[in-house]
């Protein structure tokens, strides 16, 4: 990001840890900002995002962690896999997992045989609830930069109409502000409507895009880009990536 020798105004970057993503970034994501990290399904976003924690938990940041698509358990492990000591590092109370996906899993165990899918969807994902874990988080006294992770906002789409998700996003915004925070959203693209998909890109301070390689079966990846960040309207070139089983690995030059 440049910007004119007597501007002042400087503001705080978090570093991602990423090579190539500090590089287009100019220094990392702009605190406090809202990140939306789009793709399809598969296409290793999920992944990305708990390398992201994990760079973040080394700098020494707290987060809170909002699982919907997978249960903590898994993303858990995913981080130990990292090396990161989750249990010490939860008990320090740096990072706080949302478990909206065991509660889900708790509800069906729990509901009578024949309830309907979206009841316990709307038992599950409670916005009211959601939005308490959001603001404790935000007026929670320091503990290094704040980093809240929504890994994935889809099933609000699928499960409620548009106007209260963005209210939802809206709000979530705020505590992005309050707290001085960076929050990532993850969305799948190709599942709900595109007008959401650009409304939830427009709401965004910066867009991350994972696509998925066509036409290659053996190797896992694709390209990303970032299309804006902060004050940069500019979109980056694309970089491959690939995931393997310690990660997923950038090349370093763009693709022509
Ligand atoms: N350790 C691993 N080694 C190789 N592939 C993996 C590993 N872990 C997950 N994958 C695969 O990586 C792909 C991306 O997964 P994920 O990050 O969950 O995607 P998304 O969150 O975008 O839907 C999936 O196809 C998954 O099966
Ligand atoms: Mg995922």
């Amino acid at each position: 990001m440049k910007r004119a020798a007597d501007d002042h105004r400087v503001e705080a970057l978090q570093p991602t840890g990423i090579p190539i993503l500090d590089k287009v970034t100019g220094g990392g994501f702009p605190r406090p900002s809202a990140i939306a990290l789009l793709g399809p399904i598969g296409s290793g976003k999920s992944m990305l995002v708990r390398e992201l924690v994990t760079n973040f938990i080394r700098q020494g940041c707290s987060l809170l962690y909002y699982c919907i698509d997978d249960p903590a358990d898994i993303v858990k492990l995913g981080l130990e896999d990292h090396h990161i000591a989750v249990d010490k590092i939860e008990s320090e109370g740096r990072l706080e997992f949302v478990d909206m996906f065991s509660l889900g899993a708790q509800k069906l165990a729990e509901s009578l045989p024949k309830m309907d899918p979206s009841e316990i969807l709307d038992e599950t994902l409670k916005f009211q609830d959601l939005l308490s874990y959001g603001r404790a988080f935000a007026l929670k006294p320091g503990l290094g930069p704040k980093i809240i992770v929504m890994d994935s906002i889809t099933p609000f789409f699928l499960l409620t109409e548009a106007r209260k998700v963005f209210q939802y996003v809206q709000v979530m915004r705020f505590a992005t502000r309050i707290a001085r925070a960076v929050t990532i959203a993850i969305l799948h693209t190709e599942v709900v409507d595109e007008s959401l998909e650009n409304a939830t890109a427009n709401l965004a301070d910066g867009v991350i895009e994972m696509r998925k390689r066509s036409g290659e079966i053996l190797l896992k990846g694709g390209t990303m880009k970032v299309l804006r960040i902060g004050r940069n309207p500019v979109a980056s070139r694309g970089y491959f990536y690939q995931i393997t089983q310690q990660g997923i690995v950038f090349s370093n030059t763009p693709v022509i």
